[in-house]
Order: C-alpha cells, then sequence, then structure tokens
C-alpha cells in the first residue's frame, strides 16, 4: 500500500476530521462517488445509466453497525430495494456489506439478515452480492456466504474476493469448487503486510491470476477495476480462451472512469456500475479518496466553487 493511500485511510479515521467531512461532505464532492442521498434521486441515476446500456448494483451505503435495530433498518431497506427495483423496471441487482447487517454484533444474527434478503433477492428473479470487508472479517464472510449458496444458489447470491490478500488464491480455489459467482477486486482497506501485499505490481499480477482461475473454472467472474491494462487483459484472455460473453461482466464504481464504462458498453462488453447511495457515506467516500490521492484535490477545488 501506498504510503499516501496509508496516510489518507490514517487521518479519515481521526474524529475531528470525520466530523467535519460528514458535515460538508457532499459540498466537498461526496456527491462524484455517491448517487444520491434519498432512494428517489438515485433511480434517476440507475435510469440514466441503465439508458447507457450500463446495469447497476446498489449499494445503501453504512457498515460497521453497532446495534440490532441498525442491522435490522439496513436489512428491511435493502428488501424493499429489490422490491423497488421490481417495481421501476430497471436493471439492478444489489451489494451488501455483513458489517452493516449485523456482522460484528453476532454472526448468527447476521446470518438470518442475510437470509431474509438472499430469499427476496430469489422471490424478485435477482442477484444479491456481498462486498468484502477488512481481512478479519473473511472467514465469517465466508462462512455466511458459503451457507446461504447452498440454498439459494450461484444465480442469486455471489462474494467478492480481494487480490491483495495472500489468502486469496486458496479461497478462490475453493470458490471454484462451489461454481461461485465471485466479484474479483484489488481491495481498498489498510491491511498489514503480514496478510496483504505491499506492492502494487504483486496485486496486479495476483489479480490477474485469480481472474484467469475462475474462468478457467468455468465460474461467473466480475472483473471489477478501472486499470485499463487489466481489463485489455482480460479482453485479450477471453477471446483467446473462447470464455463466452455470458459468463462475466466488467464491474467500475460511479463516479470513476465514465468514459471507459460507456466505451466498454458500446463495445458490446457487459458493464455493472456498483452505485453507492445513502446517508452513510463516509468511510466509502474516504476509500475513494485514498485510492488516488489526486482526489483530494478535486475535493478541495469542489469546495471553492461552490
Ligand atoms: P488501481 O487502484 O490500480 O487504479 C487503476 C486506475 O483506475 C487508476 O490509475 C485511476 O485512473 C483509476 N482509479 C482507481 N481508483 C480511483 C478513484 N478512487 N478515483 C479516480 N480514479 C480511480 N474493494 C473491497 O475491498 N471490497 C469490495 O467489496 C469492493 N467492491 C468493489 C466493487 C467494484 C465494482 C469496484 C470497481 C471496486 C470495488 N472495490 C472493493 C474497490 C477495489 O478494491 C479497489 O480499491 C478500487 O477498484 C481501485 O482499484 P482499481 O482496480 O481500479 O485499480
Amino acid at each position: 500500500m501506498s504510503l499516501a493511500r496509508k496516510a489518507v485511510l490514517t487521518v479519515s479515521s481521526n474524529p475531528v476530521v470525520t466530523k467535519l467531512v460528514s458535515k460538508y461532505g457532499m459540498r466537498l464532492g461526496a456527491s462524484r462517488f455517491v448517487a444520491g442521498e434519498s432512494m428517489d434521486d438515485t433511480l434517476q441515476t440507475v435510469k440514466s445509466l441503465n439508458a447507457d446500456n450500463l446495469a447497476v448494483t446498489l449499494d445503501l451505503l453504512g457498515e460497521s453497525v453497532r446495534t440490532r435495530d441498525e442491522a435490522l433498518a439496513a436489512t428491511a431497506a435493502t428488501i424493499e430495494s429489490f422490491e423497488t427495483i421490481r417495481r421501476e423496471g430497471v436493471n439492478s441487482n444489489i451489494s451488501v456489506k455483513l458489517t452493516q447487517l449485523g456482522l460484528t454484533i453476532d454472526p448468527d444474527f447476521c446470518l438470518a439478515n442475510m437470509d431474509r434478503i438472499a430469499a427476496k433477492a430469489k422471490e424478485t428473479g435477482n442477484f444479491v452480492r456481498i462486498d468484502m470487508e477488512d481481512s478479519s472479517r473473511v472467514d465469517a464472510t465466508i462462512d455466511i456466504f458459503t451457507t446461504l449458496l447452498e440454498k439459494y444458489s450461484k444465480n442469486h447470491i455471489g462474494l467478492v474476493i480481494q487480490s491483495y490478500l495472500y489468502r486469496s488464491e486458496e479461497d478462490v480455489e475453493q470458490m471454484g469448487k462451489l461454481g461461485a459467482n465471485l466479484r474479483i477486486v484489488k481491495g481498498a482497506y489498510k491491511e498489514p503486510k503480514e496478510v496483504a501485499y505491499p506492492d502494487k505490481q504483486d496485486v496486479d499480477k495476483a489479480y490477474m491470476n485469480l481472474v484467469e482461475k475462475h474462468l478457467k473454472n468455468s465460474c461467473y467472474t466480475a472483473i471489477a477495476t478501472h486499470d485499463v491494462a487489466i481489463i485489455n487483459w482480460t479482453k485479450q484472455f477471453v477471446k483467446e480462451n473462447h470464455i463466452p460473453s455470458n459468463r462475466f461482466e466488467f464491474q467500475m464504481l460511479y463516479g470513476i472512469c465514465g468514459t471507459l464504462q460507456r466505451e466498454l458498453a458500446q463495445d458490446g462488453y457487459k458493464v455493472r456500475i456498483y452505485t453507492p447511495y445513502g446517508k452513510y457515506w463516509y468511510p466509502y467516500f474516504t476509500r475513494r479518496i485514498a485510492e488516488r490521492p489526486a482526489n483530494a484535490l478535486f475535493v478541495l477545488r469542489s469546495f471553492f466553487r461552490k
């Protein structure tokens, strides 16, 4: 992890910074990465992405909740979102974080919440993907996912694997045996070198290795990155290995590399945009700044423009 990235993630956890940015954040530019605070605003964004042939995965922002009531509210809101997607006829599935659904309170309680969400995904003919959080949550997240995969099948539930973790090669191997639908990402959290590759080159190499492994295992793979070199490598790999277009998709984050998103869709690739919404955008926002410290300049500029 670069020094700049580490510094942003450290400073952003400072309580004074948290308070200030949470107060002025939308004005500070969080709206570049967050579709809206309400579902109504967000739906307009989803429709305009769909109009450009971009599928969506909606993410109700929130993580590390401390009370059962908060976790139950997030569960209910996610279930409601599946209804909204069906009613509005938009092309979107849903991504969730288990710490928003009570993982840190009680894993069994979280499993029960996630079970209700997966049941709703199935009932509405839709799909829910479990995001991956920091390395201390990986075992519990995989446990909950594999339990629910047996019940709901890969058509309704999927998982995320991070290429910066040393363990991920084995995890992808295991997921391949289960036929799981995976999103491969590089990883966005501050991790020690004991568990994650510190150098970008190693993370990138591991990324391509995981994508190759999962595609060769005949499993559905979401290649979630804005890295043009990896995207071009993927295009070449699927062509040479005759991987059909219904076995993979590209995914990117709302507000990042919009031109590239549209170009890929115009070239006939399936592209899905991870579209976060809701009031609890602060941790998500700081991870986006940390990935590209130049974004901090963008943030400052938008502050002075208004
Ligand atoms: P990399 O960081 O090498 O960036 C490649 C290029 O992309 C940069 O040169 C720049 O042009 C552009 N770019 C990247 N980030 C940018 C930013 N913030 N602002 C502007 N430009 C930027 N992580 C995780 O730990 N758990 C998860 O569940 C998910 N889920 C997820 C879903 C989807 C759809 C995506 C795209 C990403 C995630 N991530 C994630 C985040 C992921 O781990 C990673 O931090 C980011 O995608 C940035 O890494 P890249 O792969 O884009 O490569």
